[in-house]
């Protein structure tokens, strides 16, 4: 599969699937399948940004994760908290800015005493930024959204009438990179799962069978191909969209 370097999606956000059907079709634990999926990050990460990817967000952990059992999420959060220490130097020495979204209050200390350091010290950082949903839920995430701004209008600084889609955009912190251009899911199934539902809203969706583990650099091109041969028409019709398109570059390519 051929990728066009100078049309890629801006914002790529991805719901890594498939690390328990991993682990159990090797008649391992579910927490191996997860050990396996930490490299698939590693991979994926390095090839966004050397194809030179803005911003990437990795759904890494749901609100409704905690629910798991107790063994499972604890495994998470060491395989967390191993990722942020073994791939400290390749963050900071690639430029790349480390940072969350959702509610990472819920995370356990161990986790925060080497997440914290790592998005101050990387915050400068442009070359691409690396956004790990955790604790996350796009419900909550509005929901959350929703209060703030009812307690806004109840004091009076915010008057019903200013709170249009422009106002909500800006208060939700998953916008902070803008909206999400494609939004591959691995694994095989075909959800959202209560993903950055207020970002993704125009997205293009792209569902890979591959489990998470198995999930490399070819795959991810592939989805990048797929979503360059898409029309994104945003409610116009294809004979507006192709109006308004640039001309097309004289293309660079990278092959899978
Ligand atoms: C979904 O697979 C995956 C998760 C709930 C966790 C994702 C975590 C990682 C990829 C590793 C740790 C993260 C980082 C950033 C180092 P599943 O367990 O629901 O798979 P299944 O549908 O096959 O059961």
């Amino acid at each position: 599969m051929l990728v066009e370097v100078r049309r890629l999606p801006r914002h790529v956000a991805i719901i890594m699937d498939g690390n328990g059907r991993w682990a159990q079709l090797r008649r391992q634990p579910r927490t191996e399948g997860h050990r396996r999926g930490s490299d698939a990050v590693r991979r994926v990460v390095r090839a966004a940004r050397r194809l030179g990817i803005e911003t990437l967000t990795l759904f890494a952990f749901s609100e409704q994760n905690w629910d798991r059992p107790p063994d499972e999420v604890e495994a998470l959060m060491s395989l967390l908290r191993e990722f942020l220490v073994t791939e400290r130097d390749e963050i900071l020495g690639n430029a790349i800015r480390l940072t969350t979204v959702g509610r990472i209050g819920r995370l356990p200390a161990m986790v925060r005493e080497v997440l914290d350091p790592l998005v101050e010290a990387s915050a400068s950082h442009r070359a691409m930024t690396l956004c790990l949903a955790l604790s996350y839920g796009g419900r909550e995430e509005i929901a959350d959204v929703a209060r703030r701004i009812a307690q806004c209008a109840a004091s009076g600084s915010v008057l019903p009438s200013d709170v249009d889609e422009s106002y909500v955009s800006k208060m939700i912190p998953s916008m902070e990179f803008g909206e999400v251009d494609l939004l591959i899911r691995t694994g095989g199934e075909q959800r959202i799962s209560n993903f950055l539902l207020w970002g993704a809203a125009y997205a293009e969706l792209h569902f890979s069978p591959t489990l998470w583990p198995d999930y490399g650099e070819a795959d991810f091109f592939d989805a990048l191909a797929a979503f360059q041969a898409r029309e994104r028409r945003f409610g116009r019709t294809s004979a507006q969209v192709r109006e308004s398109a640039p001309s097309p570059s004289v293309a660079s390519h990278v092959q899978s």
